[in-house]
């Protein structure tokens, strides 16, 4: 499948989630989740969702697990579409010697053996994909985790309100979500992607954007979030003009349910920037769930970094830089 056809997907991977078996475990005072890069997203989506509950959940991308969780004792789950990742092992490996509570989602690889060997709660997600396109199929599956672990509610409505939004958005690659994705494409093409949208579920729908772009594009992209950008980085804009009008373009991303004081502030600083830098657009998330607003508006980022690879003449699927990398750090 192309990476196209992967994003067209989306809707459906989130209602695979729908019909997984519940994964009962003790009820968690508090969750850690873990996971690095496509996997890490997943994780930072569990997040997101809990946030809005009574479940303390906090999301570690690292060697090892922070020195807190010796008192605490979190759930830890863990994210790894390969199974393989070291930083993810490594904290799997301490949860396991703190004898920490432990659930995984990954396709297979070590992950999957200790999952098995240790009896924890594994929900094991379609393979044969990058980690990056199978962010559906992880998410629900970590929403249902967490859901097994007392940490959120039943997450199957959002899942549907989110599968159905999405499905809407992006048509079979005839949607108004699916088109906004292209023209935005347009506006970025050859130029650095500064993604800028509120804390919380616009945030985390402009790191995904980033690192779609990073890694389907193959091109640089930064992104931030209000309130803080307020308090630093619009200071910066104005010395280097020629090279940032020349060099970047803006993406900014609005979330109707944000802090009526960040979409002010989202106001003034589209108002402030105007001018300064090329905007190539906006996308407004759509729903009532975080969830849905959340893929309401990675949606159309995952389209826009594809059509930017594929008007670029760049295979949106390897990554052969972070292959690369992967492979020296193995060592000979
Ligand atoms: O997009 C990617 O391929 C990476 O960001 C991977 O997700 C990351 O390296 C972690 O690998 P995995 O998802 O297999 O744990």
């Amino acid at each position: 499948m192309s990476m196209m056809e992967r994003v067209l997907e989306l809707p459906d991977q989130l209602r695979w989630g729908l019909d997984l078996e519940p994964q009962t475990s003790k009820p968690a005072s508090s969750v850690l989740l873990v996971g690095m890069g496509g996997s890490g997203m997943a994780a930072r989506v569990g997040k997101l969702v809990a946030d809005s509950g009574r479940v303390q959940t906090a999301v570690y991308q690292g060697y090892g697990l922070p020195a807190w969780v010796a008192e605490s004792k979190p759930h830890v789950i863990a994210v790894s579409h390969s199974g393989n990742t070291e930083e993810t092992l490594s904290s799997v490996e301490r949860a396991t010697d703190l004898g920490l509570p432990l659930s995984v989602v990954a396709a297979g690889g070590r992950l999957g053996d200790i999952a098995a060997d240790v009896g924890a709660p594994f929900i094991e997600v379609p393979g044969g994909m990058m980690p990056r396109a199978a962010l559906g199929y992880q998410s629900a599956a970590v929403l249902r985790l967490l859901e097994g672990a007392g940490a959120i509610a039943d997450p199957r409505p959002a899942l549907e309100e989110a599968a159905d939004i999405v499905s809407v958005l992006l048509g079979s690659g005839d949607g108004a979500g699916f088109r906004l994705g292209a023209d935005l494409a347009e506006g970025l093409a050859g130029r650095i992607a500064v993604i800028y949208a509120p804390a919380g579920v616009g945030s985390l729908a402009a790191s995904r954007w980033k690192a779609q772009i990073n890694e389907n594009a193959k091109m640089p992209a930064y992104a931030n979030e209000m309130p803080e950008l307020n308090h630093n980085e619009i200071e910066g804009w104005g010395t280097l003009r020629e090279l940032t009008q020349r060099a970047i373009a803006t993406v900014f991303l609005t979330d109707p349910a944000a802090h009526e004081r960040v979409r002010l502030r989202m106001r003034l600083t589209v108002d402030l920037l105007d001018g300064m830098l090329p905007s190539a657009g906006s996308v407004v998330a759509q729903g009532r769930s975080s969830l849905a607003r959340l893929f309401s508006l990675i949606a159309v980022g995952d389209v826009a970094s594809v059509v930017l690879a594929e008007q670029a003449g760049i295979d949106p699927t390897p990554i052969p830089v972070l292959e690369a990398f992967k492979q020296k750090l193995a060592g000979p």
